[in-house]
């Protein structure tokens, strides 16, 4: 058995975006796919809780699973094709997509799609619904993708690395659109991303998972000017910054796999600060006060360069 992620825990304030952070298989996605209980087989739930609005959705019957997925979680993931069937046009699919979340009749429906269309700023909307997904750009599709996402009006939209595949100019007005979207329909934000400097960017709360568990959990201003956990100053080091001169620090190494992680603290095999105390004993994520978190034997001794965000 892999345990994808391991003793994650942490808590999603109502309008507070948060940033789910860390390199590329640390365990974001199957994270993310957790609260909406679409973990693919041959993955599993082996314990825990997941606490939505008062309720834990791993006692929930898979039907009464589905008033939440759409309705009260939406998720946009990396790969907006994944979502989009290339056989039907944009305004069918979207319009399927409306009349399962709400009994609404076709006409309706199609109101329904040009406002969603119109809310994600997709330009002649009317001409859109026509098209098929292969005949508009990356940006449009995934435009599309988070407009599928909005149609069952979710309190909370987990955009899962949304702009990882487009250029970045069109990243730019992506992730404008999400934080129009947020103030607009007062709805919360996950956002998942490895970039540091779109965490800045886009959330107040930041969450650093490594290898499958949190490293580090506080403010977004505090992650930055205080970083209390090796890994997250590491990740500050390697983020690329225009207004700055500071030659970028890349994490050297790689993430473990996690079929035979590393003994102890799972990041040792990558840190500088590692003694003993490191390989031997597992380092419990610990309230620092102030809402902070983090999971180091030695975060008290130890002083880490932080950046401005
Ligand atoms: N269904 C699954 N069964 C077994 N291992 C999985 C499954 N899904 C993901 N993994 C593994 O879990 C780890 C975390 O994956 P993922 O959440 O996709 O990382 P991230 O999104 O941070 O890049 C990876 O090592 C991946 O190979
Ligand atoms: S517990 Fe040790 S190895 Fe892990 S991050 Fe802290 S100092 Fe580094
Ligand atoms: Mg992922």
């Amino acid at each position: 058995m892999v345990r994808a992620v391991d003793g994650v825990n942490f808590t999603v304030e109502k309008g507070v975006p948060l940033g789910l952070v860390g390199e590329s298989g640390s365990g974001k996605t199957v994270t993310a796919l957790s609260a909406l209980r679409v973990v693919p087989r041959p993955g599993k739930f082996a314990g825990g809780k997941i606490i939505f609005d008062g309720e834990d959705l791993l006692t929930k019957k898979e039907s009464e699973m589905r008033k939440y997925r759409g309705r009260r979680i939406g998720y946009v993931s990396q790969d907006p094709n994944s979502s989009l069937d290339p056989l039907f046009t944009v305004g069918t699919q979207l319009s399927e997509v409306v009349q399962a979340h709400e009994k609404v009749p076709k006409e309706r429906a199609s109101e329904r799609v040009l406002e969603l269309l119109q809310r994600v700023r997709i330009s002649e909307p009317e001409a859109r619904m026509r098209a098929y997904p292969h005949e508009l750009s990356g940006g449009m599709r995934q435009r599309i993708a988070i407009a599928r996402a909005l149609a069952g009006e979710p309190d909370l939209l987990i955009a899962d690395e949304p702009t990882t595949n487009l250029d970045v100019t069109i990243q730019a007005q992506v992730l404008d659109l999400l934080k129009d979207l947020q103030r607009e329909l007062g709805m919360t934000l996950i956002l998942i991303t490895h970039d540091m400097g779109i965490v800045a960017e886009m959330t107040q709360k930041v969450v650093v998972l490594y290898a499958g568990r949190v490293a580090e959990v506080a403010s977004t201003r505090e992650t930055f000017a205080t970083p209390k956990h090796p890994y997250t100053s590491a990740l500050l080091k390697a983020v690329p910054r225009v207004d700055r001169k500071k030659e970028l620090v890349p994490i050297g190494g790689n993430i473990p796999n996690l079929i035979t992680p590393p003994s102890g603290c799972r990041f040792h095999p990558r840190c500088r600060f590692m003694q003993e105390i490191c390989v031997a004993k597992e380092p419990a994520l610990d309230a620092i006060g102030g809402g902070r978190q983090v999971s180091c034997h030695r975060w008290k001794e130890i002083t880490l360069e932080g950046t401005s965000s």
